[in-house]
């Protein structure tokens, strides 16, 4: 049977066999290069002058946007409505099915930032649902953190294929990353894995020369700062579990940082 004789629902069949088979991303004969962003409507895409290469993507237009819409956010329920609507992340027609803000205490001392959505999160609308979540949890709790963070992503719409996002499609969200860090003002943050840690920090040095380090992060405008904390990446963990006790200690001076702020 060709792709041109298949009725609707036997395509809805064929797609749901492959996603409980686990493919997870649809690839086109012909490879795409993702390092180079498509652009959305949004998002121009201007030749430099000089060069004959790829088209740069000139995403100014969607930060301007992403920047009005969050700043318009009074709340962070309302921060998670205005990023639902924003239509300039590049990763938005790259199949990602809705956008993924945040879980947890509103009002929690501690911003957790993560890289993106992966396909559990994708599919249920909330950041680190699957199984790097999971011990993500398990190691908060432990650390006597359960209840009392807030957890969002560098981006919002899941990368095809769980690639990294690119650093356009992280500026195109980091307005609402900086908004939520404003309207919660947590005591600190704590950045899980490279790809956060480098967004965030505005840095370029790998994660394991990062990771347990205390850095500030401080908002240009707003007078808005806190100590963050890079860690490792729970999927890197469940991968190299050698590497859990670099992640604990790194919890753990998180909660001991936390713990000493309220003593005083
Ligand atoms: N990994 C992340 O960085 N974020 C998620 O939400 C899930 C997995």
């Amino acid at each position: 049977m060709t792709s041109h004789s298949l009725t609707p629902a036997a395509t809805e069949s064929l797609l749901a066999f492959w996603r409980d088979a686990g493919v997870d991303a649809c690839f086109a004969d012909t490879p795409v290069d993702r390092t180079h962003v498509q652009p959305p409507p949004a998002v121009k895409a201007v030749a430099r002058a000089t060069a004959a290469v790829t088209p740069v993507v000139d995403a100014s237009d969607a930060v301007a946007e992403a920047r009005r819409l969050a700043a318009g956010a009074e709340t962070l329920e309302q921060l998670g409505e205005a990023i639902a609507t924003f239509e300039g992340c590049p990763l938005r027609g790259l199949g990602a099915r809705q956008s993924v803000f945040a879980r947890g205490n509103p009002e929690a001392q501690v911003l957790v930032v993560g890289e993106g959505p992966g396909a559990e999160e994708d599919e249920r609308g909330q950041p680190f649902v699957g199984k790097a979540g999971k011990l993500l949890d398990r190691m908060l709790k432990e650390a006597g953190l359960e209840g009392r963070v807030f957890i969002t992503n560098t981006v919002f719409w899941r990368p095809p294929g769980n690639r990294t996002p690119t650093p356009t499609e992280q500026a195109v969200c980091a307005p609402f990353v900086e908004r939520a860090f404003a309207l919660l003002r947590p005591k600190a943050v704590l950045l899980v894995g490279a790809a956060a840690s480098k967004a965030v920090l505005g840095v370029d040095e790998g994660i394991l020369k990062l990771r347990g380090q205390w850095r500030e992060w401080r908002l240009a405008e707003g007078g808005v700062s806190a100590p963050a904390m890079p860690t490792l990446h729970p999927a890197f963990l469940l991968r190299q579990p050698i590497a859990k006790r670099q992640a604990w200690a790194d919890m753990l001076s998180l909660a001991a940082r936390l713990n000493d702020s309220q003593a005083r």
